[in-house]
């Protein structure tokens, strides 16, 4: 059925001066499989109804809020209702409003962090797997070609038995009290209530630890975290240092900051094996450092036949010859155009290919709070390690 059309994308979130819904709606159009064709795009309904205008939609599928609009497009004959909803909202509302579609029957694209506690994400766990419909987690960094082809070579066997990881995510935008001042961004990121128990953690440090057990392979299985709030009357961590236990042996670092002055989105990941090292960094993505124990070290770039060959998930997502840079939109529409397709294999009643599968999904969902419940016991224990129990 969806073989021959287009998917149709419905929104919650990313209304005015919001920041993620407008790279998602970006993102999903830039295979040309997506179409967006309704939304709540904000907790004001006026505001949604702006958005729709904007954005040249149906007024009667631009919805004053997510409830009006699961009931409305679940109304809808199913030759044009929503295939599918990309949820862009603070992290407080993911579980409510991916629970609501899920049960109505439309595949989810839910942003990070799934939930605000491993309960919600567990029950949205059972949710999925008893529909049988697709659930995309947004972890846009694993849909970046160079991390797939670290993946790969982790995978084949390149980087020997890895010993060590190195996971970073400093940023600087909140060393100063900028909830303060309104700034919307900030005001729900430094609300517990909103953000859930961890901030910093919450909203950079699950990327991390998402991309480590990516590239790795690895699963995390134990904790040593401290978490500091530098900013004074601020409710939540702004910096979260972590030491790591890895279920094969081996040790791993994790930080990530807020507070870190004059840094942007410096995420970073060091793998080291025994046969070879790897390094990426976000704000570089086009190239991989790959550096084999008593051999120069290799720049590997993107959109070169050589990454594809080596890597089958990395070479079908370069758009554009090496040397013109791809980034944060193209990351996101990879993870779009992997989760796409699958929902159209499902639809088709066709196993969806291995390649197909590689986006984050209702799982990772589940790890990033196991992760940041495990991360928050962990910083109020005296106990040396905690034990992140699955
Ligand atoms: P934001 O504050 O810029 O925008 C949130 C939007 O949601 C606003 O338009 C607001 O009106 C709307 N909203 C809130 N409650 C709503 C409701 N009940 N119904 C309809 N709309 C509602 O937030 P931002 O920075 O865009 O973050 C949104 C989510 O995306 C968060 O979960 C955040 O963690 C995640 N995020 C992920 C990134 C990534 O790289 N994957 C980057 C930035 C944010």
């Amino acid at each position: 059925m969806a073989a021959n059309r287009k998917l149709r994308m419905g929104m919650v979130g990313g209304g005015i001066g919001a920041f993620i819904g407008d790279v998602h709606r970006k993102a999903a159009a830039l295979d040309g499989q997506i179409e967006l064709v309704a939304g709540a795009f904000d907790i004001d309904p006026e505001k949604s109804k702006k958005v729709g205008r904007e954005l040249f939609l149906d007024d009667r599928r631009v919805y004053g809020s997510y409830d009006e609009m699961i009931e409305h497009e679940k109304a809808l004959p199913e030759s044009d209702r929503i295939d599918f909803v990309s949820i862009c909202t603070p992290n407080h509302t993911h579980f409510p409003i991916a629970k609501g579609f899920l049960e109505a029957g439309f595949h989810v694209m839910c942003e990070k962090p799934m939930t605000i506690s491993a309960d919600q994400a567990r029950q949205l766990d059972k949710i999925v797997s008893e529909k049988g419909l697709v659930f995309g987690l947004m972890h846009n960094y694993t849909g970046y070609p160079m991390v797939k082809l670290a993946r790969d070579m982790v995978r084949q066997g390149d980087v020997g038995k890895i010993r060590k990881v190195v996971v970073q995510y400093p940023q600087g935008w909140l060393a100063t009290a900028l909830e303060s001042t309104g700034n919307m961004q900030a005001s729900w990121r430094t609300d517990p209530a909103k953000s859930g128990g961890s901030g910093c953690g919450g909203d950079i440090g699950t990327h991390a630890e998402n991309l480590a057990e990516y590239i790795t392979g690895l699963k995390i299985t134990h904790l040593c975290a401290q978490l500091n709030t530098f900013v004074e009357g601020r409710k939540v961590d702004d910096d979260v240092n972590c030491l790591l236990k890895f279920d094969n042996g081996a040790s791993g670092v994790l930080h990530a900051s807020q507070i870190s002055v004059g840094e942007e989105n410096n995420l970073a990941i060091w793998v080291y094996g025994e046969k070879a090292g790897l390094e990426w960094h976000q704000e570089y993505p086009n190239d991989l450092w790959v550096k084999p124990l008593g051999q120069p070290e290799q720049k590997w770039r993107r959109g070169n036949p050589f990454v594809a060959e080596k890597s089958a998930a990395a070479g079908r997502f370069m758009r554009i010859p090496p040397g013109h840079p791809e980034a944060f939109f193209e990351a996101m529409a990879n993870i779009y155009r992997n989760f796409t397709d699958t929902i159209i294999a499902k639809t088709e009643g066709k196993k969806p290919d291995e390649i197909v599968l590689d986006f984050p999904d209702v799982k990772d969902g589940l790890r990033g709070m196991l992760f940041l419940e495990t991360l928050l016991e962990s910083a109020k224990s005296d106990k040396k390690w905690t034990e992140l129990k699955s």
